[in-house]
């Protein structure tokens, strides 16, 4: 059964909010073609107000390396790290189906290794789907995986966990390493994966692959001609410094916003206006 609006038309975004959205829910969107936002979390209270605001999808991406932890890639987080986030996440939401990255090294050295994973990830955390990086070389993951009853999320074109082999965030699937991709897109589809996230591929390449598959593209620097977009909330917001991959469109700018509530407030600390008598108990 397809969530529906208030007025009963089938849709995802701003659906019923009586049950979370399901990997068919997303199947269904794509068939009648539908078009919805995903965006990151990593914590309950963002990840309730993107659950409020109506977003279907909330991925606890392993740009929580970057974004929370500080680090320049998102090679160094780890399971452990990403657990709790997800908990956070899927406490804070109620409506939103939520999928977990699978972190740099908690899935690549085998079918095993990707069970075990998942596997925690969907008792510990309560995620409903997983996500992970790359193509023909994760095939036997995504297989069983999905054969164990955990919906996968592929991740082509840029992906940030090879930054090391990639030599940086640059665009991928140009020219001719464009068909090495659309054939990973179509291998990831028939394994049973949920959906394909195309990061940093141009448009072109973008609008084949979503043509090509049944499963929905989700792209974030892949053009508009995607089922879905994503995109990390900090950037989107304006939280994050310094200049924005070209795809990033700036919703507002919350860092300013941030830092001028703070520098207020310490100045009323420091000449002693904060706390005002409506802030004090007698
Ligand atoms: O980790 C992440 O946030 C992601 C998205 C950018 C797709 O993988």
């Amino acid at each position: 059964m397809s969530a529906t609006s208030e007025s009963g038309t089938p849709t995802l975004y701003g659906a019923s909010r009586s049950r979370r959205i399901t990997v068919r829910d997303l199947q269904e969107a794509k068939a009648r073609g539908e078009r919805w936002p995903m965006i990151t979390a990593y914590d309950a209270l963002s990840a309730g107000i993107f659950d409020e605001a109506g977003i279907p999808v909330l991925l606890v991406g392993d740009s929580a390396a970057m974004v929370v932890f500080g680090y320049d890639s998102t090679v160094p987080i780890t399971v452990d790290d990403l657990i709790p986030l997800t908990k956070a996440v899927v406490h804070g939401s109620n409506h939103a189906l939520v999928i977990a990255d699978l972190p740099f090294g908690s899935y690549q050295s085998g079918v095993e290794q990707a069970l075990q994973t998942a596997t925690r990830f969907m008792k510990e955390s309560g995620a409903q789907a997983v996500k992970l990086e790359g193509g023909q070389r994760v095939l036997p993951q995504v297989e069983a995986l999905v054969a164990a009853g955990i919906p996968v999320f592929g991740h082509l074109g840029l992906t940030p966990q090879s930054v090391n082999v990639l030599g940086g965030y640059r665009v991928q699937g140009r020219g001719e390493t464009g068909e090495m991709l659309l054939q990973d897109a179509k291998a990831l589809e028939a394994v049973g994966a949920s959906g394909v996230v195309l990061e940093c591929v141009p448009s072109d390449l973008a609008a084949r692959v979503t043509e090509i598959l049944s499963i929905p593209t989700i792209g974030i620097g892949a053009g508009a001609s995607t089922d879905a977009q994503v995109i990390v909330w900090q950037d989107l917001v304006g939280l994050t410094e310094g200049p924005a991959p070209k795809f990033v469109a700036r919703y507002a700018d919350m860092r300013s916003l941030m830092a001028e509530a703070v520098s207020s407030w310490a100045d009323d600390v420091r000449t002693g206006s904060y706390p005002g008598p409506e802030h004090s108990y007698s």
